[in-house]
C-alpha cells in the first residue's frame, strides 16, 4: 500500500493538534492513526491483459450490483452501503490447516502484496461485465496457511452483522438465509486465477462491490464471487454454498459458466455486457476453458451445475 502525500499531510495535521513537541504516549498515537482518513488508493502490479480485454467503467461496476445483505435491488445497495465501516476489518482463518488465526486486511496485503487481474464476470441472471480488479492469488493465502491432508475444501462466509446490513436485520422476513456462504474445491482455490480482491480501478473496493475484501473466481457465475469476506476456513466436505441451499434444483455447488447448459428459467447462451444494447454470446468456463478445463476431466457438467 502506498502512502499519499496527501495522507502524510493529514497524519501531520493530526500530531500537531496535540502541539508541538508535546510528548505523546504509543495509545495516543495508534488512536489518532485510526481516526486518520484512510487512503483508499493501492500500488500493484498492472495486468498485461493478454486477452484485450476492455474494462467497464468505474460507474458501471458500481451502480448495478448484487448485494442482497443491503436489499436485491441492483442499484438500492450503492446507497445503503455507504456508511458501512470496513477498517478495521479481519478475516478469520481456521478449520484444516497449521496456522490458525485472524488477520487484518492490512496484513494481508503487507504479506501478499497486490497485483491487478482484469478479468470477465458472468452473472447468472444473464449480464456481465469485465472488471480490473486489484487483489492476490488465494493459493498464496492458502500456502501460507499450511492446510493439512484433510482440508479438501475451502468454505467462505460473509460478515454477519445486522447493524450494517438492513436485510440480515429482517430476520425470519430476510430475502435468503444468512449469513451468505460460498465452496470451492481445493484444486479450484489453489487455481492461479482464482483471485481475493480488496480493489479495483486502483483504489479499495466501495462497500456495494463488497469491500473491504472478497472472493473472484473468472470461470464461475458471479454468485461464487462472495463478497466483505469474514471468515475462510478449510474443511473436509463439501460446504452447502446459499444459493444450492436457497434453490437445489436452480443453482448447484460448481456453476461453472456454461453456454450448454441452460437455467431451468432462462438460456446460459447469451449475456449482456453492462452498457452494451445487443447481447453477446456466452463462452464456456466464461472464456478460461483453456486454463480450467482440465479441473472437471471426466465430470458430467450437466448433473455438476
Ligand atoms: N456476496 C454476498 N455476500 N451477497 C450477495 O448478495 N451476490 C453475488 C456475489 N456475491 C452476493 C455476493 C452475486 S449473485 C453476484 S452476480 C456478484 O456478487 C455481484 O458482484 P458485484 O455486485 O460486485 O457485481
Amino acid at each position: 500500500m502506498h502512502i499519499t502525500p496527501e495522507t502524510l499531510f493529514e497524519t501531520r495535521r493530526h500530531f500537531l493538534k496535540l502541539g508541538a513537541g508535546a510528548l505523546v504516549s504509543s495509545t495516543a498515537i495508534s488512536q489518532l492513526l485510526a481516526e486518520l482518513p484512510q487512503d483508499m488508493s493501492l500500488s500493484y502490479t498492472p495486468d498485461i491483459n493478454l486477452q484485450k480485454l476492455s474494462s467497464n467503467t468505474f460507474e458501471q461496476i458500481t451502480n448495478y450490483v448484487n448485494f442482497y445483505e443491503f436489499s436485491t435491488d441492483k442499484t438500492a445497495p450503492v446507497k445503503l452501503s455507504q456508511k458501512m465501516k470496513t477498517t478495521p476489518w479481519s478475516v478469520g482463518l481456521s478449520g484444516e490447516i497449521n496456522k490458525k488465526q485472524t488477520l487484518e486486511v492490512d496484513e494481508l496485503i503487507a504479506k501478499f502484496g497486490l497485483e491487478e487481474r482484469i478479468y470477465r464476470f458472468r452473472c447468472v441472471e444473464g449480464w456481465s461485465m469485465v472488471v480490473p480488479w486489484i487483489g492476490f492469488p488465494l493459493y498464496k493465502l492458502l500456502d501460507y496457511l499450511e492446510p493439512n491432508s484433510k482440508a479438501k475444501y475451502v468454505k467462505f462466509t460473509t460478515k454477519h452483522d445486522p447493524s450494517i446490513f438492513p436485510d440480515q436485520a429482517k430476520g425470519i422476513f430476510s430475502s435468503i438465509n444468512y449469513p451468505y456462504v460460498e465452496g470451492l474445491r481445493m484444486d479450484e482455490a489453489r487455481h492461479p486465477l482464482t483471485f481475493i480482491a480488496v480493489g479495483m480501478y486502483g483504489k479499495r473496493l466501495l462497500p456495494q462491490n463488497g469491500a473491504p475484501i472478497r472472493l473472484v473466481v473468472p470461470w464461475k457465475y458471479g454468485f461464487k464471487s462472495i463478497k466483505s469476506l469474514d471468515k475462510i476456513e478449510l474443511v473436509e466436505s463439501e460446504p452447502l454454498n446459499t444459493w444450492q441451499e436457497q434453490n437445489p434444483k436452480e443453482y448447484g455447488f460448481y456453476a461453472n459458466v456454461n453456454p450448454a447448459v441452460d437455467h431451468p428459467r432462462w438460456t446460459q447462451a447469451k449475456e449482456r455486457l453492462l452498457g452494451k444494447l445487443t447481447k453477446q454470446d456466452t463462452l464456456p468456463f466464461n472464456g478460461y476453458e483453456k486454463e480450467v478445463a482440465s479441473l472437471y476431466a471426466g465430470m458430467d457438467l450437466r448433473k455438476f451445475f
